[in-house]
């Protein structure tokens, strides 16, 4: 292994106690292929099972708190019948060598009535997106929101019960825990917004939350994760300001590590085009000494992590795309074989690789999102 490369192999503690064997992280990725019931498939095991190993931990695909949450094939967390299913994963992964922490989300207003059974989309007001065919959702009641708070809990007992090594809520990427923060879907007038110190409060008691269930049902170090988008280019939108005001607040309530989510990990504003520092650098400076950041992005090469630890000051790297493309990336690494990583998905590699069908439909979805050669 090249010296340079030593630095993403040293083990990683975080403030709960738990460790990671080295730097580098999976990001959590939907793969669209859980049962219609959302327990998860054995194309998910075999999945996963094929990026374990080498990985400090793998954060799972988002899993819904509760039914109007849900993507068309998300697993579910959202009653105990799903602790069984949960289970076998988190073992899965676990005998790879790697952690797993299981994502954990409500998609409010980016649902849809079709995968929804033809039930509204809910969110904090009934405010559309701005992408195309948008629904309009249904603003929650106040008792609906306290309810949604609890089930974020409760889904936290579940992944401890299913013995999960951590979880990561999903802020971030526009999904409802997002629209609360945001003031273009959060018009509320209430508790839960109006301020910035109002829009806050969900994520804060939804935190809260996932806090007091870790303190009564983990009994071994359990990993607390938060993703957060720094920013969003609706006007209005999510600012940095915004969103420096809100990692500090959560700072309070004992996170192992904020995942910034960021489609470059060096990328600068969106919003504020003049400035050309990166943001995560803007973030690491103003909370990475309190919490841990991970950084992810385009990471590609072992020398894209290096250089994100150096010039941000990151300590952690959280790899998507290319872990799907090459789940042995860490291991050419650590072998000094990082000239042989691939970086296009091959068709005729789809069956070494793993990639489950409806994953591999939903990923040629979006041309150009993940490099596929025919
Ligand atoms: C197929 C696919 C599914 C994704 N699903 C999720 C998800 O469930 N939750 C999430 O927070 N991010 C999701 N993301 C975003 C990734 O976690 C990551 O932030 C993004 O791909 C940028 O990192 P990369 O360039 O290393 O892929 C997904 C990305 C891809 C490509």
């Amino acid at each position: 292994m090249k010296k340079d490369y030593e630095r993403l192999f040293e083990p990683f503690t975080f403030k709960s106690g738990a460790t990671l064997d080295n730097r580098i992280l999976m990001a959590p990725m939907t793969t669209n292929s859980s049962f219609e019931n959302g327990m998860f498939t054995t194309d998910e095991h075999l999945y996963y099972e094929r990026r374990g190993g080498e990985v400090g931990a793998i954060v799972t695909a988002c899993a819904h708190i509760k039914e109007n949450g849900k993507f068309a094939a998300s697993p579910s967390i959202s009653s105990d019948l799903y602790i069984e299913s949960l289970s076998k994963l988190a073992k899965r992964i676990q005998a790879t060598g790697s952690k797993a922490i299981l994502q954990i989300f409500h998609v409010g207003r980016m649902g849809s009535a079709s995968t929804l059974r033809g039930i509204q989309p809910v969110s904090a007001s009934a405010v559309p997106s701005l992408r195309d065919h948008a629904e309009t959702p249904r603003e929650l009641s106040l008792e609906e929101i306290e309810e949604l708070v609890q089930d974020f809990g409760e889904a936290t007992r579940r992944a401890i019960q299913a013995g999960f090594d951590g979880v990561e809520v999903h802020g971030a990427n526009t999904y409802l825990i997002q629209q609360f923060f945001s003031p273009h879907s959060n018009r509320r007038e209430d508790y839960w917004g109006g301020s910035l110190e109002k829009r806050m409060n969900f994520p804060v008691e939804v935190v809260n939350a996932v806090q007091q269930s870790i303190k009564k049902y983990a009994d071994k170090p359990f990993i607390f994760g938060y993703r957060i988008s720094p920013e969003e280019i609706e006007e209005p939108g999510i600012t940095l300001d915004d969103t420096l005001a809100l990692v500090n607040k959560l700072k309070m309530f004992n996170i192992d590590y904020f995942h910034i989510s960021l489609g470059n990990i060096f990328g600068s504003s969106l919003r504020n085009k003049a400035d050309k520092t990166p943001i995560l650098k803007i973030i690491q400076d103003e909370i990475g000494g309190d919490v841990p950041i991970i950084g992810v992005g385009n990471v590609i090469t072992p020398d894209d992590a290096i250089q994100a630890m150096d010039e941000i000051g990151v300590p952690l790297i959280a790899i998507g795309r290319e872990l799907i493309i090459d789940p042995d990336w860490l291991l050419k690494v650590q072998e000094g074989n990082e000239s042989d990583i691939s970086k296009v998905l091959h068709s005729n590699d789809r069956e070494d690789l793993r990639i489950p069908d409806a994953m591999w439909e939903y990923m040629q979805s979006r041309p150009g999102w993940v490099p596929i050669l025919k």
